[in-house]
């Protein structure tokens, strides 16, 4: 099966004509330089939906100044290769004066307690971009499910947070983080990885290793997990290593199936991110 490229909202919406009213329609939204964690959600897709659009969209508006917006990997026919090796149905790949007419927009703000704390304290307006363009992409594409990685949770659980407080009739799918064969969880951004750099990063899933072994006997306070994983990160330019509620709020004592450790390092000059949903 071919896999129809979308380059304008135009053609998304002559696609989503030939659509009929038994299509579920399932959105993975990616910013490109797919690895297998965006192929586990297309996956996912593919199970429970009629349709699987992926939506391919280096977006401005959640990069910050200093930021790699420019130098963002980007390789559209590799993309596209794997959209259709997996049966993606249609790449919705527009251009930044499509999805962002005018200068002055209306604007979406993240709840304070979860949108200005961890990576939105560190990359300021993050969460601001981010929903902006999610909610443009569902407004768009009109998913019935949308498919994100754990990996990324704050973002997961702030979308989660708008689609409750807009009652937009979209279901989240969260979906496990993708791991190499090291532990490194997948990102677009590990290519910017020296040989060097990626053996340090390996600290980083170690760490929380750590702590969910730490956790399995039995350990429940947050400060001990969190000293447990800070030995691990020796050397490592560590953010933040944090242990919250969903609400991204600071916990003492972990709570099962509520609880997230959130891992931000810089490994050379690449920031990663992990965490562990306990
Ligand atoms: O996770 C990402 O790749 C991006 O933040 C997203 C959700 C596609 C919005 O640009």
């Amino acid at each position: 099966m071919k896999t129809l490229l979308l380059p304008t909202i135009k053609d998304l919406i002559s696609y989503q004509k030939t659509l009929n009213q038994n299509s579920y329609i399932g959105l993975v939204p990616t910013m490109g330089a797919l690895h297998e964690g965006h192929l586990s959600l297309i996956k996912a897709s593919k199970q429970k939906d009629t349709h699987t659009i992926v939506s391919i969209f280096v977006n401005p508006t959640q990069f910050g100044p200093n930021e790699d917006f420019s130098k963002y990997p980007r390789d559209m026919q590799k993309d596209l290769r794997l959209c259709e090796e997996n049966g993606v149905d249609a790449v919705f790949a527009p251009q930044v004066s499509d999805m962002y007419p005018n200068h002055d927009e209306i604007s979406l703000n993240p709840p304070k307690n979860m949108g200005y704390v961890y990576e939105g304290f560190i990359r300021e307006g993050h969460f601001n971009g981010v929903l902006a363009i999610v909610l443009k992409l569902f407004h768009l594409i009109k998913p019935h499910h949308a498919y994100f990685g754990q990996k990324d949770a704050q973002q997961l659980l702030i979308i989660k947070r708008m689609v409750q407080d807009l009652f937009l009739p979209i279901q989240i799918i969260a979906c496990p983080t993708q791991r190499d064969a090291d532990g490194l969880a997948m990102s677009s951004r590990n290519i910017y990885l020296s040989q060097e750099d990626r053996k340090n990063a390996l600290k980083i899933p170690n760490a929380l290793k750590i702590i969910s072994q730490a956790i399995e006997r039995g350990e429940t306070k947050c400060a001990s997990l969190i000293e447990a994983g800070k030995k691990v990160l020796e050397n490592i330019e560590l953010d933040y290593l944090a242990i919250c509620d969903y609400n991204l709020a600071p916990l003492e004592e972990i709570r099962k199936n509520a609880s997230i450790v959130l891992l931000a390092a810089k490994v050379g000059k690449t920031r990663l991110l992990d965490n562990l949903w306990i």
